[in-house]
C-alpha cells in the first residue's frame, strides 16, 4: 500500500475523518461522554480510528463497513487500553514492576497483546510512561514507580512486548499490537496529586525525571504518543508545540502518531485557550495528529483550513500517521486476519496464560517484615484463619484498568490458598469489617460495577466473629488494602491509611496474641505507619489479576520465595509526600541518625525517611554484600561486589547500583540508580557482581530550557553506592579522568 498515493485519491472531509477517534460506548467508558450517530459517520468516512468497541462481533461488523461501504475502503483500526493483561489480568503495572524482572515484564505485555489482538485490538493506550512520586495519584497503579532510569528500561521492555522487537517480530503479527505511550510529559507530577490538576516543573528537573521514559520509548520506535490533560508550567501540553515538535519530533526524531486524550482539545477551552475552533488549530498545529472522542477535528478544520489558520500539508502528515499506524498494524494486507471468533476463543484466557498470570502475581509480591521467620506458612500448620473483606472476593482481584477481564473467572486469595496448602491445613475464612464503612465511598468506587459491598451485619458482628476464628488459629492471615477503583484515573486520595473498619479489625485481632500475617492489596503505596508493628509479618500484594489468589498462596506457603522490591517508597505519612530516594541535596542536610535539628532540612513532627525505601524488599533467605570495589576500565568504570547467599533456601536477589552526585553546576539527585542485576543464589552460593557504568551513563544534565538542555560527562571523582535497597548501601569513590 502506498499511503503517499492513498491520500492523493483523499478528499479533505476524508483525510480529517481519519484523525477522528471515535468511542461509540459499548464498553466501560473511560470518559465522561461517548459519541453518537457512529455508523452514519463511519459511512460518510469521517472515523479514522474506534476504541470501546462492544465486542469481536461488533468490530467485525463496523470492519466490514469501513471496507466495503466506505469510499476509499481504508480499513477501521480498533484501539483500547490495554494496560496489564486482557481477558486474563495481569498484576498492575506497579506492581510487576516490582520484579525488576524485565524478560517477565516483556513477556505480560507480549500476553496482553496476544489476547488484545485475538479479540480484534490493533492498538493499546499504554504503556503509562508518567514517573510516578506521588502515591496521592491514583494513576501510580498504571506506573513503574519512582526511578527514572528503572522505569525506562521496564518501558522499552512493554513497548518490545506489545510491538515485537522490529526484528523478528512486528507490530503487524497476529500476537502483537501497537503502543501507544502516554502521557507526554510530567504528568505525574501534578499537583497534590489531584487527577486533571496542572504540573509545575521546570525544564531540568522535566530532562532528567520525566522525560527519560519516554525517549526510551520513542527509542523502542513506540507507534504513538499520547499527550496528557495537563498544563506544563502553564502551557497544556496538547497544543505545546515545544514539547510536541521541539522535543518529540526534532530532538527524538519520533515519526509515529501523536493521539490526543480523551477530549483533551476540546478541554483547551477550560485553559483559556479560545473557542473549539482556536482550541483545535492550536493543537493540530502543535503536532497532536488525532482528536479522542471530541470531535474538535471534524467539526472545524476544514474551516480553519479554508481560513488560513490550517495548513493542509499539517492535515496530510497527520492523516499520513494514521494511515502508517493501519498499515504498520497489517490492515491494509488483510483488515480481518485479527477478527477471528475461532483464534479468540482458545487464546482468551488459556490455560498457559492463567498459568503464567499466578507467576507473575507471585513475584510482584513485596514481603517487608518476617519476624521470626513468620512466613512461609510451614507443613505444620493446622489452621489457618484468612480474615478480611478481601479474604474471599474475586470482583476486586482484576485491579483498576482491566475492562476485558471477567471477575467471575480470577481466583480469591481462599479458593488459591485452599488449593495449594496440605491436606491437613484448614483454612477458615472470615470478613471482619467491611472495606469501607462510608455509602458514599463506596458508591464512588462502584462505579465500573459493585466491587464494594456492605455488609448489612453490625461492625462489632463482624470483628467478633473475625477474632473468635482467629483465636484457635495457628496464624492469621490478613486481607485488606484498597479496593479495586481506589486506584487508577480520577481515583486521587488526601487520606492514605487503611480504611477505619480495617484499622480496627487489626487492632483487635492484633489483641489475640496469634501470629498475624498482613497482606496490602493496593494499587499505591499507603501509609502503614503503626500497623506495621501490629503485624508480624507483611506481604504487599498490590492487585495481582485473574490469578492473584494462588499466585499469594505460593508466597506464603513458601512454593515462591519472595524478590520484589519496592519501586516506590512507603511513606510514613501523607505530609511527607513527595518522598523518594532520588530527592536533590539541600545547603542543610540533617546529619545522619538525627531526627530533628533546628535550622536543618526537617519536619517537626515526622522523620525525613520513608517507612520503606525504594529497592526495599526481604526474602526467605539473607544475602551478604562484601568486597565492594571500582575500578576503571577502556573508558568505563566497572563497580563489583561479592552477595552471597547465607541463608538455607534458594532465593533471588536484585542487586542495585547507585550513583552519588558530583561536581556539576546543577543540582544532582542524592541517588540515582544506574544499574541492577538479578541473581538468583542456591543456598551458601556467592556470585561476583559487576556493574559497567559507561561515561554516558555517568553524565550530568546542564540547561536552561527546555529544548536547549545535554548531557556532560564532567571527570573527575565519581562515588557509586551498591546494596539491597536505596538505604542499606555500601560506597565506593574513583577518580575517574
Ligand atoms: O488512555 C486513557 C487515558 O490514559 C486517560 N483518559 C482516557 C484514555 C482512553 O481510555
Amino acid at each position: 500500500m502506498n499511503i503517499d498515493d492513498l491520500i492523493a485519491q483523499m478528499t479533505l472531509t476524508e483525510k480529517i475523518g481519519q484523525l477522528n477517534l471515535v468511542n461509540p460506548g459499548g464498553q466501560t467508558l473511560t470518559g465522561s461522554v461517548a459519541n453518537s450517530d457512529v455508523h452514519r459517520k463511519l459511512v460518510d468516512g469521517q472515523v479514522g480510528m474506534m476504541f470501546g468497541t462492544a465486542s469481536l462481533e461488533s468490530r467485525c461488523e463496523i470492519q466490514s463497513i469501513s471496507v466495503n461501504q466506505t469510499r476509499l475502503g481504508i480499513p477501521m483500526l480498533f484501539a483500547c487500553d490495554v494496560i496489564h493483561g486482557y481477558r486474563t489480568a495481569l498484576p498492575l503495572p506497579i506492581a510487576l514492576s516490582c520484579t525488576w524482572n524485565l524478560a517477565m515484564i516483556e513477556r505480560a505485555a507480549h500476553l496482553s497483546a496476544t489476547e488484545a489482538r485475538a479479540d480484534g485490538i490493533d492498538l493499546t493506550f499504554g504503556p503509562m510512561a508518567d514517573l510516578t512520586r506521588d502515591p496521592r495519584w491514583g494513576r501510580v497503579a498504571e506506573g513503574n514507580g519512582e526511578s527514572a532510569t528503572l522505569s525506562s528500561w521496564i518501558t522499552a521492555a512493554v513497548i518490545r512486548g506489545y510491538q515485537g522487537d522490529g526484528e523478528t517480530s512486528q507490530p503487524s503479527d497476529i500476537d502483537r499490537m501497537l503502543a501507544c505511550v502516554k502521557h507526554f510529559a510530567g504528568y505525574g507530577a501534578v499537583d497534590g496529586g489531584r487527577e486533571y490538576a496542572s504540573v509545575n516543573l521546570g525544564p531540568i528537573e522535566l530532562h532528567e525525571s520525566h522525560l527519560p521514559p519516554f525517549e526510551a520509548a520513542t527509542c523502542a520506535k513506540v507507534a504513538a504518543v499520547m499527550p496528557g490533560f495537563h498544563a506544563l508550567d502553564r502551557i497544556p501540553v496538547t497544543a505545546h508545540r515545544d514539547l510536541l515538535i521541539g522535543v518529540l519530533r526534532e530532538r527524538w526524531n519520533f515519526e509515529g502518531a501523536v493521539i490526543s486524550d480523551y477530549t483533551a482539545i476540546n478541554e483547551l477551552e477550560h485553559h483559556g485557550l479560545g473557542d473549539l475552533s482556536s482550541a483545535a488549530v492550536a493543537a493540530i498545529n502543535a503536532g497532536v495528529d488525532v482528536d479522542m472522542v471530541g470531535e474538535s477535528y471534524i467539526t472545524t478544520l476544514e474551516q480553519s483550513v479554508a481560513s488560513g489558520r490550517v495548513d493542509v500539508a499539517r492535515i496530510d502528515a497527520a492523516c499520513r500517521s494514521v494511515l502508517k499506524l493501519k498499515r504498520d498494524a497489517g490492515l491494509f494486507d488483510d483488515p480481518f486476519r485479527a477478527l477471528d471468533p475461532e483464534r479468540a476463543k482458545q487464546v482468551l484466557g488459556c490455560d498457559a496464560h492463567r498459568n503464567e498470570a499466578r507467576q507473575m502475581a507471585a513475584a510482584s509480591c513485596v514481603l517487608l517484615k518476617n519476624k521470626s521467620e513468620t512466613l512461609p506458612i510451614g507443613k505444620e500448620c493446622r489452621r489457618i484463619a484468612l480474615i478480611g473483606p478481601l479474604a474471599d472476593d474475586r470482583s476486586n482481584l482484576p485491579g483498576t484498568w482491566s475492562v476485558s477481564a471477567i471477575a467471575e473467572e480470577c481466583v480469591s486469595l481462599a479458593d488459591g490458598l485452599r488449593s495449594t496448602v496440605c491436606d491437613q491445613t484448614k483454612v477458615v475464612v472470615a470478613r471482619g469489617c467491611n472495606l469501607v464503612d462510608d455509602p458514599v465511598q463506596a458508591e464512588r468506587l462502584n462505579v465500573f460495577g459493585t466491587t464494594v459491598t456492605l455488609d448489612s451485619r453490625d461492625a462489632q458482628a463482624m470483628i467478633d466473629e473475625a477474632v473468635a476464628v482467629a483465636r484457635d488459629s495457628d496464624v492469621v492471615v490478613l486481607a485488606l488494602g484498597e479496593a479495586k477503583e481506589h486506584a487508577g484515573e480520577c481515583s486521587s486520595r488526601t487520606d492514605l491509611q487503611l480504611p477505619p473498619p480495617q484499622r480496627l479489625l487489626i487492632d483487635a485481632v492484633a489483641d489475640l496474641g496469634v501470629p498475624i500475617v498482613l497482606l496490602v492489596f493496593a494499587g499505591r503505596p499507603l501509609v502503614l505507619t503503626g500497623i506495621a508493628d501490629r503485624v508480624n509479618a507483611m506481604l504487599y500484594a498490590w492487585y495481582g489479576g485473574s490469578m492473584a489468589g494462588p499466585g499469594i498462596a505460593d508466597v506464603l506457603t513458601g512454593s515462591h520465595v519472595p524478590e520484589g522490591k519496592l519501586t516506590m517508597s512507603l511513606p510514613r505519612s501523607v505530609g511527607q509526600i513527595p518522598v523518594h530516594h532520588d530527592a536533590l541535596p539541600t545547603g542543610r542536610p540533617l546529619p545522619p541518625d538525627c531526627e530533628f535539628m533546628k535550622f536543618k532540612s526537617c519536619y517537626l513532627d515526622e522523620q525525613n525517611d520513608p517507612l520503606y525505601p525504594f529497592g526495599f524488599g526481604l526474602s526467605y533467605t539473607t544475602f551478604a554484600y562484601r568486597s565492594l570495589s571500582a575500578r576503571t576500565d577502556s573508558g568505563r568504570v566497572i563497580v563489583s561486589v561479592e552477595v552471597k547467599n547465607e541463608g538455607q533456601r534458594r532465593g533471588v536477589e536484585i542487586v542495585q547500583c547507585y550513583q552519588l552526585p558530583g561536581v556539576c553546576s546543577v543540582s544532582q539527585p542524592l541517588l540515582s540508580l544506574k544499574s541492577f542485576e538479578r541473581v538468583q543464589l542456591e543456598p551458601g552460593e556467592t556470585r561476583l557482581v559487576e556493574f559497567v557504568i559507561d561515561k554516558q551513563t555517568a553524565s550530568s544534565l546542564e540547561g536552561t530550557s527546555l529544548t536547549n538542555v545535554s548531557r556532560g560527562f564532567i571527570p573527575g571523582l565519581f562515588r557509586f553506592a551498591v546494596g539491597p535497597n536505596s538505604q542499606d548501601l555500601q560506597h565506593v569513590q574513583i577518580d575517574w579522568r
